[in-house]
């Protein structure tokens, strides 16, 4: 399983957004939308073997939705048909344990540090600039289960860095250049594809 997991420092955790105006009116919401399409959407279909953790910090309860590829349904290219998606799961009562909202997609409350015990087992891979090379890491080790960690337009905080350490995710970088963590997203797929 890729696991992708990303932290939206300014997030809504609210359905109140506009579908007319996504980057205004939800703290940059756009950002996880992108990045959804880049985890799951290949050509003429979605990808069943990733599961995608999105992190919403910007309200006054912090909230997790969950999108798996197995039984992900009505995900289509474009970035307003995602947060119409999001926008459905947030109006699900969130509590701890994880409630459906359509096929594929899962809320509840808790942020990072429940993230990353649910993926405990897998292996944690923190994709920042100033990792180690990528091409250094062993490809056939990647097979496993593999859960990488992305942050939004701000990065990490120190908190979010010290957790992320803590749970023993190695640092790895894509390369010098700052990207978008959409492109990351597609460049680690494509790395994970030509590896299997
Ligand atoms: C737009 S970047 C964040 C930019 C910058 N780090 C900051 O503090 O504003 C979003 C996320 O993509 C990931 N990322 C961007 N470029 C990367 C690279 N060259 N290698 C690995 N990860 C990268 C990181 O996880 C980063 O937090």
């Amino acid at each position: 399983m890729r696991n992708f997991v990303i932290v939206g420092h300014k997030a809504t955790t609210e359905p109140n957004f506009s579908l007319e105006d996504i980057p205004g009116t939800s703290g940059r919401l756009d950002i996880l939308c992108r990045s959804v399409t880049a985890a799951f959407v290949i050509s003429h279909g979605i990808r069943k073997d990733v599961c995608v953790y999105l992190v919403l910090l910007g309200g006054d309860v912090t909230k997790t939705i969950r999108l798996q590829g197995e039984t992900l349904r009505h995900l289509n290219p474009d970035e307003r048909t995602t947060a119409a998606l999001l926008k459905k799961a947030l109006a699900v009562p969130a509590t701890l344990e994880w409630a459906m909202s359509t096929s594929g997609i899962f809320v509840r409350t808790g942020g990072l540090a429940q993230v990353l015990d649910d993926l405990k087992a897998a292996r944690l891979i923190y994709l920042r600039e100033d990792g180690a090379d990528i091409r250094e890491l062993v490809p056939g080790a990647l097979a496993e289960d593999a859960a990488f960690i992305l942050g939004d337009h701000t990065g990490m905080t120190p908190e979010e860095e010290t957790m992320i350490s803590g749970a023993g995710a190695e640092v790895v970088s894509l390369g010098p250049t700052s990207l978008h963590a959409d492109h990351c997203i597609v460049v680690m797929n494509w790395f994970l594809d030509i590896h299997a």
